[in-house]
């Protein structure tokens, strides 16, 4: 039976069709294989550390496949929870050593709770005994979403099951990241440290034309590239867009991608995310309390502020993840005619200041740029996609 494109590329699960390989720090051999041999030095933990969207789940999954990954999330941990309960729940065994017993261990001395002292360490190396016999492995996902009270307690349970020769893995993202983990003195040493690094344009190519190849779509080399361009080291807005494109090539019962169609095709990729209300506080800024602000006429005859410059400079060609604060003046420059006056380079710098401190104050889906050190990053590779393609009401 022909593949259906929606079991082809896989934007929101494992992409059995599209799964890419990629070379680990440019060493020559592949994450698959630092994953395995990580996984085969006993007595270490694994520590995979990368940012959002990047392949650390998938990565997982393809290497130590379904049947033997156990995955649990930081947020199924509150600060009340028993590790151990937890990890025995996911592969459905029984556990005793409740919260309880082990509190009243640590209030009396009575030889009643010595032995309820036994019956705890006994059940917690059964789990770990388990574990090993049926050859699980431990992936603790989205380990920043523990608490640090929480993340303190498992790397010290951690500690001690790895000893006992137990697989973990423990995921979470670069810097809020996991300094119960790899600042732990008690771990060092036996740690094995794993960087995913972004993605690269060749390796985000090879997604559409494995893809496209499977379904008998055809695309040029340069197409791909094309799509590589603007897919901003993301593997998984790699996947929504051919998709996309898969659908638009399915209504119109044609079976080419042509370089006439991706607009068209960016832009029904973009309906799937929502950003309009981070576009919206970014190209407003903060709160002008009466105060009349300075308007530019642009080229393309709006009406902005600087706020409204500086997200129009972001979104412009090329798009990239990082610029630099002279790039981006031009950029501004560039947005209005060569006659008009041009802002300073302070003002401009002063209200990227003070959009970096609004969207610091706001939920998750706002830090979508930071601008640090003379520098602008994007740290979500949809948002700018949006802001290129998005249908941005004002
Ligand atoms: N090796 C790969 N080959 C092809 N596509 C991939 C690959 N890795 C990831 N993807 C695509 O990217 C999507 C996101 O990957 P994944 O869920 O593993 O990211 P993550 O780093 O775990 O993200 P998060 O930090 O949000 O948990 C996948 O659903 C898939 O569409
Ligand atoms: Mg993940």
């Amino acid at each position: 039976m022909a593949l259906k494109a929606e079991n082809v590329f896989k934007p929101g699960a494992y992409p059995e069709y599209t799964y890419v390989s990629r070379n680990y720090e440019n060493t020559g051999i592949s994450y698959e294989l630092r994953l395995k041999q990580a996984l085969r030095t006993a007595g270490c933990l694994t520590s995979l550390i990368g940012p959002s969207k990047m392949g650390k789940t998938i990565l997982c999954e393809k290497v130590i496949g379904f049947d033997n990954i156990i995955e649990i999330s930081g947020a199924d941990f509150n600060t009340n929870s028993d590790f151990w309960a937890i990890v025995a729940a996911k592969v459905e065994l029984p556990y005793q050593g409740e919260v309880t017993t082990e509190r009243e261990l640590n209030d009396g001395n009575s030889r009643e709770s010595d032995g309820k002292k036994e019956k705890y360490i006994l059940s917690k190396d059964k789990i770990i005994q388990y574990y090993k016999d049926n050859e699980k492995v431990l992936v603790i996902d989205d380990f920043h979403y523990a608490s640090k009270e929480m993340q303190m307690k498992m790397a010290q349970q951690l500690k001690d099951a790895i000893r006992k020769e137990l697989k973990v893995v423990v995921v979470s993202l670069p810097h809020r990241a996991d300094d119960a983990i790899r600042q732990n003195a008690d771990l060092s040493g036996r740690l094995s440290l794993i960087n995913i690094e972004t993605w690269k344009e060749k390796d985000l190519k090879e997604i559409a034309l494995k893809g496209f190849k499977q379904l008998n779509i055809n695309i040029t080399d340069e197409v791909a590239g094309q799509l590589a361009i603007e897919c901003l080291t993301s593997p998984q807005l790699m996947q929504y867009i051919c998709l996309s494109i898969c659908i638009l090539l399915e209504d119109k019962n044609e079976d080419t991608v042509k370089a006439d169609m991706l607009e068209n095709a960016y832009q029904f990729t973009t309906v799937n995310f929502n950003y309009s209300d981070v576009v919206n506080v970014m190209s407003k800024g903060p709160n002008p309390r009466g105060k009349k602000r300075k308007l530019f006429k642009t080229l393309t005859g709006k009406e902005l502020d600087l706020y409204g410059l500086i997200v129009e400079s972001i979104a412009k060609n090329p798009p990239v993840m990082e610029m630099d604060f002279e790039i981006l003046y031009d950029r501004i420059i560039n947005l209005i005619p060569a006659d008009a006056v041009k802002p300073d380079k302070q003002s401009v710098k002063n209200h990227l200041n003070n959009l970096q401190t609004i969207l610091k104050e706001k939920e998750e889906i706002y830090r979508a740029i930071e601008w640090k050190d003379g520098t602008v990053y994007i740290l979500d590779p949809l948002f700018l996609f949006y802001l290129r393609w998005g249908r941005i009401d004002e």
